[in-house]
């Protein structure tokens, strides 16, 4: 078995990216909202505001009340539309209940879309144009894959889970032809029948379904690589709070040839490129 770390590969693309934003003419700016109090929320946003702050990013981060309007939010989204000093918008998710999560990403300006949560931009990915932004998440699997040397063209790729942050953008990205993907893919979720038969027959599985330890030996091909996106809060026996991916990790680490570990797979590579589409951004706007 091997692991893919995750950690080493961000901190390369990272010490790249903070060589170019150094050269860059002017300050790069990236505006967090977040609305609520999601314990998870809080800890993505802090680590967004260390890797802003790292590589000489200005982050603007702004924490609203979970009363909150989301005609508030829709007004603080029109004025970061129109700050020429804001050159990436993201508004972290899950937001409260009483909001439309699709409203509120529409209305964010697509071309400062660094989350590529605006249907312009899923759109694009779809459709395999350039130009867009391509989801954090996403985009942070496909070159874990690249950069440990893992072969996806004519692969069974199953994902398991179809949310619109991670399993259908990733499926949409890892089946192209324009970016040498040419992935086979598969997508399972809750409602899928003989899920077992199916994550059984995956060259590479992964796990984004939200659900700590789903995915156990008994789901998963002998050498198989197993890529877990699950960042699950549960509480041990003694009731200190930790994080658990969605993968087994003891039971599938010794049948598969490649593993994710969690935290440093996934985690790290959506910071990592996050970055990466706020300095697009910033390059495009010039
Ligand atoms: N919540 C979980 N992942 C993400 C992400 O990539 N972006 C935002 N905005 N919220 C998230």
């Amino acid at each position: 078995m091997n692991l893919i770390d995750g950690k080493k590969i961000a901190s390369q693309i990272l010490d790249d990216l903070s060589k170019k934003i150094a050269r860059f003419p002017r300050k790069i700016g990236l505006a967090v909202l977040m609305v609520g109090d999601n314990p998870g929320s809080h800890a993505y946003v802090r680590m967004k505001k260390k890797a802003c702050a790292q590589l000489g990013i200005d982050s603007l981060t702004e924490q609203l009340d979970a009363d909150t309007s989301p005609e508030t939010v829709l007004q603080k989204i029109e004025v970061l539309n129109h700050t020429p000093a804001i050159d990436g918008i993201l508004v972290q998710l899950p937001l409260p209940d009483h909001y439309n999560p699709q409203q509120i990403t529409r209305a964010i300006d697509p071309n400062k879309d660094v989350d590529g949560f605006h249907p312009m931009n899923v759109g694009k990915l779809l459709l395999g144009e350039e130009g867009g932004f391509i989801p954090c998440t996403p985009h942070g699997i496909q070159l874990l894959l690249e950069k440990s040397q893992i072969e996806i063209a004519g692969k069974h790729v199953v994902i398991v889970g179809r949310s619109n942050i991670v399993g259908k953008p990733l499926a949409a990205l890892l089946v192209q032809k324009r970016r040498g993907c040419n992935a086979t893919v598969t997508i399972v979720h809750s409602q899928s029948e003989h899920l077992s038969d199916i994550t059984r027959t995956a060259d590479i599985l992964i796990a984004a379904i939200g659900q700590p330890h789903f995915i156990t030996n008994k789901l998963v091909k002998p050498g198989a690589v197993v890529v877990d996106v699950g960042i699950n809060r549960v509480q041990d026996e003694s009731g200190n709070v930790k994080l658990v991916g969605d993968v087994d990790f003891s039971s599938v680490a010794p049948i598969a040839s490649w593993i994710t570990p969690v935290p440093g797979g996934v985690g790290p590579m959506t910071i990592a490129l996050l970055m990466q589409n706020t300095y697009e951004s910033a390059l495009r706007r010039g």
